[in-house]
């Protein structure tokens, strides 16, 4: 029998009211920034937010393109726009949230593949974990430690 490396993700579900302070603002600045999300092709709109090491917090959105995969996401948004400007501070947490165009309530939300991989970047950057909290649209939400939670056998050393 060959040997089987099995692994145990596990991520924290929070109600909305029993938040900290801290996370309920990075959930309501991710909530307030996707409604300027431009997403005419999807109409599901992401906000992002992060806290920088310094207390600042910085939001984007997802930005689509007529040429599908032109866009960006909501997550790499912000990233780029933090690690671009202020390359030395550590981001600490990120908080997502979505709503399709549509309908009034939130919508689940986590993550794509692409995102994760850059998150995953800037914790090997600064060497410390980042938090990710997503918002689940059932006045929950979803709270990772790092991103070792979402994305296990992730490519990290280019180099040997
Ligand atoms: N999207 C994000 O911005 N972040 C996510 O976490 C999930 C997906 C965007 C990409 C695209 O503009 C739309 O949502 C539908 O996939």
């Amino acid at each position: 029998m060959n040997r089987k490396i099995e692994v145990t993700a596990s991520l924290e579900v929070i109600p909305i009211g029993l938040l900290t302070e801290l996370e309920s603002k990075l959930i309501a600045s991710a909530k307030e920034i996707l409604e300027s999300a431009h997403a005419p092709y999807s109409k599901f709109m992401v906000g992002a937010a992060v806290l920088l090491e310094d207390g600042e917090i910085f939001v984007a959105n997802n930005q689509e393109n007529v040429s599908f995969p032109v866009g960006i996401c909501a997550e790499r948004a912000v990233l780029s726009y933090v690690m671009g400007n202020f390359p030395n501070l550590k981001p600490l947490k990120i908080a997502i949230a979505a709503r399709r165009m549509n309908e009034k309530g939130y919508a689940y939300v986590t993550p794509c593949g692409m995102c994760r991989q850059t998150i995953n970047e800037y914790e090997v950057k600064f060497g410390g974990k980042i938090e990710i909290l997503m918002l689940n649209g059932k006045e929950e939400v979803l709270k990772a430690d790092g991103i070792e939670q979402l994305l296990p056998f992730r490519f990290h050393n280019l180099h040997l």
